[in-house]
């Protein structure tokens, strides 16, 4: 008999296999929930206490300066230490780290750990040869190639920070990002390719550089046979960079403190330009490694994907560093899912033996539109673990990733979390009961809450913001060089905790309903955009006066962007002009950011004080009732 005992819940309710349970690493979820709770520094300190310090930290969290919280006080470290490092001294040394396949099919690679330290160690030496030091930036610009991911590690192992832009994001996304880090060095490939599409990925850097004067030189990793310009002086081939002495295989990895930054990631908040969430090496690398071990249960003879893009921080926790600090197996992907046909991840699947499934909610909707067919031609029996992240997942594409992927014996963890948190906060582990479209209860160690606008926690139910109580390893630092920001953004409106920027409820049974955001971000495909971002695009062009961009339901996308636009005096609107914008923002940020559509109008509405206010252009394309318009301005 299962060890969860059925006790009665509210809905519908999936229970773990016995086979589940009988696998399972935690077998008693409670047990070392209710640890946890009663002990935050012991439950992280043996988690911290299974990796590999330098120096053993003198203090587990340093709560002195709220809500500067510091993890492994005094303790010294490196994640690439425990990410490849620690393993060439064991029987890991030899297994495989990475396995890799082009979109086309006709190129695999594959690196054992002892490999992942050659690759790393030459990059971290080309890239220390080029003048870059501890504290210095590097944007990373690529495809979802091996290189990408030993650039960030390269850049780990000498104390540089990285920062990874998206590869989807364009001109003007990445030219803002460049600028903001200030960074010294861009790593980029010739072209990468998407869902049967080629992206000329240095093509942009070119552009995007005319206005980055911090930016002494850029890498460029060859992925096609073909020419392209270079810019003397500035560009450098990296297999040619590799041919110099300097590339050796040897790299020391640099000693660090557990604080010291290790990367940041831009990411859409509620207004201005995206902010760079800074992470550090210490409680990070203790926050990924024990939520992967904890929630994807990985073992050694696993094979496990996330199918997420290294550029977001779902690849970044879960599949660079959460991973390889487990020492697991990962699989990564070039391509998209239905490219040349919507059967290529299940050949995936069925070739390599994948064992654990991660990815987000809008590929399995994009998925199930092909239906059964495609998968079933497939043998996907290896499958023992599923999961979900990056919005709510509608229950009826739960059911099918359910019944039709996982063949009902494959538990989903559906992973609330955020760039922010760096790793999961509201998660199943593989033997709690699930309900399709819930993330269940907080992970081990964390209290979250619902609380209305004044802060007070709501009724079981009710519907609320949604806060987290407790300081956790992988928290962000701060907003990189803006304290006052990282402070007014998540710790003002509920004081002494974490205001998420998200709505939920919880049930009866305690678990989580993640609702949506409640600030100006829109999630698209699971990719988070601000509406100034968009917004900016579009006043970026010259007909445009004013706009306003909103987040709408979509089907397929979980939202798609609708923007409003007023243009300038003289200037006539068209159905043409309408679509120019649309391509205006696409080219500027990227093709995700694409709207559904644009619309010419003659007025927005705003508060006496001049602020759009979209929630009730939000309203109105809803035919659905503005609420509270006593600050319109008539
Ligand atoms: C926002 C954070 C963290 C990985 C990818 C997204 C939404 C994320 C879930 C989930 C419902 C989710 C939230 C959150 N979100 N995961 N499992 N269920 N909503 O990271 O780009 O920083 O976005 O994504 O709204 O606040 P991100």
């Amino acid at each position: 008999m299962a060890k969860t005992s059925k006790k009665e819940m509210e809905g519908e309710v999936y229970y773990p296999s016995e086979q589940v349970v009988t696998q399972a690493r935690v077998k008693d979820w409670e047990a070392l929930a209710s640890k946890a709770e009663k002990d935050l520094e012991g439950f992280w300190e043996a988690e911290a206490s299974e990796l590999e310090w330098y120096k053993k930290w003198d203090k587990v969290l340093d709560r002195s300066n709220p809500p500067f919280f510091k993890w492994f006080v005094g303790a010294r470290t490196n994640i690439v230490h425990n990410a490849i490092d620690r393993h060439l001294k064991t029987h890991r040394k030899n297994q495989l780290a990475l396995i890799w396949e082009s979109e086309d099919g006709k190129e695999e690679r594959t690196f054992s750990y002892y490999a992942m330290n050659r690759e790393v160690s030459r990059m971290a030496n080309v890239i220390k040869s080029m003048g870059v030091k501890k504290g210095d930036r590097v944007t990373i610009y690529m495809g979802r190639i091996p290189e990408i991911a030993f650039a960030m590690l390269a850049c780990a192992k000498i104390g540089a920070i990285h920062s990874v832009v998206f590869g989807g994001f364009s001109v003007d996304a990445l030219q803002g990002r460049i600028d903001d880090s200030q960074s010294k060095l861009v790593i980029t490939m010739d072209r990468s390719f998407n869902n049967g599409k080629v992206i000329p990925l240095k093509q942009t850097v070119d552009e995007a550089l005319k206005r980055c004067p911090t930016v002494e030189n850029v890498i460029v990793v060859k992925r096609v046979d073909e020419d392209i310009p270079m810019e003397a002086g500035r560009d450098h081939w990296y297999h040619d960079l590799l041919t110099l002495p300097i590339a050796n295989g040897k790299c020391p990895t640099e000693e660090l403190d557990a604080e010291d930054p290790l990367y940041i990631l831009y990411t859409s908040g509620s207004t201005g330009k995206p902010k760079a969430i800074l992470h550090t090496h210490g409680g990070y690398m203790v926050g990924t490694y024990a939520t992967l071990k904890y929630v994807f249960d990985v073992q050694d003879e696993d094979r496990y994907w996330c199918a997420a893009d290294p550029g977001w921080v779902t690849g970044h926790s879960y599949i660079v560093y959460g991973p390889l600090i487990n020492g697991t197996t990962s699989f990564m992907f070039e391509g998209g899912p239905t490219y040349p046909y919507p059967n290529r991840w299940w050949q995936c699947i069925e070739k390599y033996g994948i064992t654990i499934l991660y990815t987000a909610p809008t590929a399995i909707r994009g998925l199930m539109r092909f239906g059964e067919a495609w998968p079933n031609k497939h043998d996907l029996s290896s499958l023992r673990l599923l999961g979900s992240v990056g919005e709510p997942i509608n229950p009826e594409a739960w059911k099918w990733y359910h019944r039709v992927i996982g063949k009902e014996k494959c538990p989903i963890m559906d992973t609330w979390w955020q760039t922010e948190t760096g790793m999961f906060m509201i998660t199943p582990t593989p033997t709690v009961p699930l309900k399709p479209g819930s993330g269940t209860r907080p992970f081990f160690g964390q209290t979250a809450e619902i609380v209305d606008e004044e802060g007070k926690p709501v009724e079981d139910g009710n519907e609320g913001y949604l806060v987290l109580k407790n300081p956790w390893p992988s928290m962000l630092r701060t907003i990189y060089g803006d304290d006052e920001r990282y402070v007014k953004q998540y710790w003002t409106k509920n004081p002494g905790k974490y205001t998420t920027g998200d709505s939920a409820k919880r049930d009866k049974d305690g678990y989580y309903w993640i609702i949506g955001r409640v600030d100006d971000v829109i999630k698209v495909s699971g990719h988070r955009l601000g509406t100034a971002e968009v917004e900016s695009a579009l006043v970026s062009h010259s007909a445009v006066a004013e706009a306003a961009a909103i987040g709408l339901p979509h089907e397929m996308k979980g939202q798609g962007i609708h923007c409003f636009v007023i243009l300038r005096s003289g200037v006539a609107p068209s159905a043409e002009l309408a679509e120019e914008l649309r391509q205006h923002v696409a080219h500027s940020m990227g093709a995700i950011a694409r709207p559904e559509e644009v619309k010419i109008i003659d007025k927005l509405p705003k508060t006496r004080s001049g602020k759009i206010m979209r929630r009730v252009l939000k309203a109105r394309a809803q035919g659905l009732p503005e609420g509270d318009v006593s600050t319109l301005e008539e």
